[in-house]
């Protein structure tokens, strides 16, 4: 799996992915100038808190100087509102950074979920690219913003605070030699853990969401097929496991704090062995030592800060790694330099194949069809014989893996793929509605352009308008996800409503009237009988009846076309037409069907 590969790479990339963050945050580069250049003065400001100790101590209670203490004092207050400033345009700046960083990848994932091929989302989990959306961003951003700050600010802090130990007792500061490297170790040490859990808490909270889009998505046939237990147990499962990473983690972080805690406090341990020693504690004042000390005690939050800091960035560049992945994957293919205005609509497939998936065989089998413009083609045959892939691959919504598809002439991979699928309506085998009022649903996209007149229009040719107008709210009525409170034969007569009002060229009906009854069929049928006259279509249909009249009627059988020709050809040739029509009309061969046919006629 992708995960497993990703835990193995090396550090490097590790840079190389955040550098890649970081790119996002270039364009807001002021107000991270600012906020740098605020997170050095706090910086800067903090280790004077410490030296204020030395006149403190050496002018009150050596010197006995009572006005030290006032003016200590009033610096001190001098020093908090300097550094409060400076703390405060830090956070917010480069909180205003982070959070437009966000904002940009959330940008770039929609946008690279809208440009997806359809193969991609044959494999993907929808729960997953959400968690992506929603979780990985906040994770990313957070290691940008946080890992920035305390990189910087107490990074700095700790550097000022150091400057001031060498400044009051270079030999002393010699400590740090020791501390240095068991610090990194133990950092590196718990950085490394941090990816690893990162990523598959990642993987979890995928998961998580996955388990639950799916029962919000068939919440219906989780009720009827008494699912309930089953899909709570499964959201269990990853809950669970998703909680007991995020407590590994969240041991992990502990322990590294309290670890470096500990190895700050042997530190400053050590320091005072060595000035317990008389040869040393001679040469320094006590103010002096309790200002080494001071520093010392302040630098040890700062660098528990800093410890953690590795955490997050490590959080960042995980999730960070996963929305690469994703927005480095291939788009759809969209090389064409032709754009058609309207086309005539004459559609030739040229020995095309597409096979979907190695493992499986072609669903599409070197078929070639010439369709001219105008005229209606239809595709019969049994259910997985292929027509549903053979219609998919017109609007490229699957590329065919041989052969080639021409319409008016043009290969369709020259043609750019918005005037592409201009020049084509498609009613799928599933209808799709959004969430959204009926009018918006039929005028998808373009209802501002069209007016609701046309939608009314188009709505009443696909015999819709009767039940829409005894909606609660006519055409503002809200169908709820998928269409949900509408019927399935509604649902599929407002999808014929937006493909007629689409008014293209070229119309693709997969299965478009089955969810209908038999009157609503013979009306809509009618209706697009009107519209297929100047349109070229291709109908898909399990009914023959609702095809007898198509110009041409070609029969698929495993991906390829066995047959081709009208009606009454076919009928007369007895091959798979007529076999499929004797069934389907319940007579008992062929030849009754045939004989039956030639009397109608
Ligand atoms: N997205 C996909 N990924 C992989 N295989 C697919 C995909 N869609 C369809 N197939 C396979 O391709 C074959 C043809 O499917 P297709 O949907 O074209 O059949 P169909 O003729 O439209 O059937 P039906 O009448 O049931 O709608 C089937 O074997 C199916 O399993
Ligand atoms: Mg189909």
């Amino acid at each position: 799996m992708k995960h497993s590969a990703s835990e193995s790479k090396p550090l490097s990339s590790g840079l190389a992915i955040y550098r890649r963050l970081l790119r996002y945050g270039f364009p807001y580069w002021r107000s991270f100038c600012v906020a740098v250049v605020a997170m050095i003065a706090y910086a800067a400001i903090t280790p004077f808190f410490a030296k204020l100790i030395q006149p403190l101590i050496d002018g009150s209670f050596i010197d006995n100087d009572p006005t030290v203490l006032r003016q200590v004092s009033l610096m001190l207050i001098g020093l908090s509102v300097l550094r409060g400033i400076a703390g405060f345009l830090s956070e917010y700046c480069s909180g205003s950074v982070g959070r437009r960083v966000i904002a940009d990848l959330r940008r770039d994932i929609f946008d690279q979920l809208l440009n997806l091929p359809c193969s991609f989302y044959d494999n993907a989990s929808g729960g997953q690219l959400l968690s992506k959306l929603l979780y990985n961003t906040e994770q990313v951003s957070a290691s940008l913003q946080q890992g920035i700050i305390t990189c910087i600010r107490e990074g700095f802090t700790v550097i000022g605070l150091m400057a001031l130990m060498v400044y009051q007792n270079p030999v002393l500061s010699l400590v740090f030699l020791v501390l240095g490297p068991v610090l990194g170790l133990s950092v590196r040490f718990v950085s490394k853990r941090f990816r690893r859990l990162s990523m598959r808490i990642q993987e979890s909270m995928g998961k998580v969401s996955h388990v639950t889009q799916e029962v919000i998505d068939a919440q219906r046939i989780v009720k009827v097929f008494n699912g309930k237990a089953y899909e709570a147990a499964k959201f269990a499962t990853e809950n669970d496991r998703n909680q007991k990473r995020q407590m590994k983690l969240i041991a992990t972080d502990a322990l590294g704090g309290g670890v470096i805690h500990l190895i700050s406090v042997a530190g400053v341990a050590g320091i005072l062995y060595v000035v317990s020693l008389d040869s040393v504690r001679q040469t320094i004042t006590p103010g002096s030592l309790m200002a080494f000390i001071a520093a010392m005690a302040m630098m040890l939050s700062p660098i528990r800060r800093l410890s953690q800091v590795v955490s997050v960035m490590q959080r960042g560049i995980a999730a960070g790694d996963s929305i690469f992945a994703m927005l480095d994957l291939p788009r759809e293919r969209d090389r064409g330099r032709i754009s058609l205005k309207r086309a005539r609509g004459s559609i030739e497939y040229r020995h095309v194949s597409l096979v979907y998936d190695d493992r499986h065989g072609a669903a599409v089998d070197d078929v070639s069809l010439v369709i001219p413009a105008g005229k209606t083609v239809a595709l019969v045959g049994q259910s997985g014989s292929g027509k549903t892939s053979l219609v998919r691959l017109l609007p490229r919504l699957y590329e065919a893996t041989a052969g080639e598809i021409l319409i008016d002439g043009h290969d369709i991979r020259e043609l750019t793929l918005e005037s592409l699928r201009r020049q084509i309506a498609y009613v799928g085998q599933e209808v799709t509605l959004f969430n959204d009022t009926v009018a918006s649903n039929i005028a998808y996209g373009c209802l501002d352009r069209v007016g609701l007149d046309a939608v009314r229009e188009a709505a009443r040719a696909a015999n819709a308008l009767d039940f829409i107008e005894t909606l609660p709210q006519g055409f503002d009525t809200l169908v709820g996800q998928q269409g949900i409170v509408l019927s399935g034969g509604q649902r599929q007569r407002i999808a014929i409503a937006r493909a007629l009002l689409k008014n293209a060229p070229i119309l693709i009906l997969d299965e478009a009237t089955s969810a209908l009854d038999a009157e609503s069929e013979r009306y809509v049928q009618q209706a697009l009988e009107v519209l297929m006259q100047n349109r070229t279509t291709l109908v898909i249909a399990h009914r023959l009846s609702t095809i007898q009249n198509a110009d041409q009627i070609c029969v698929m059988r495993g991906g390829r076309i066995i047959e081709c020709g009208t009606h009454a050809q076919l009928m007369a040739a007895r091959g798979g037409y007529a076999d499929l029509y004797a069934m389907q009309f319940g007579y008992s061969s062929v030849p009754e069907a045939v004989a039956v046919h030639a009397v109608r006629r």
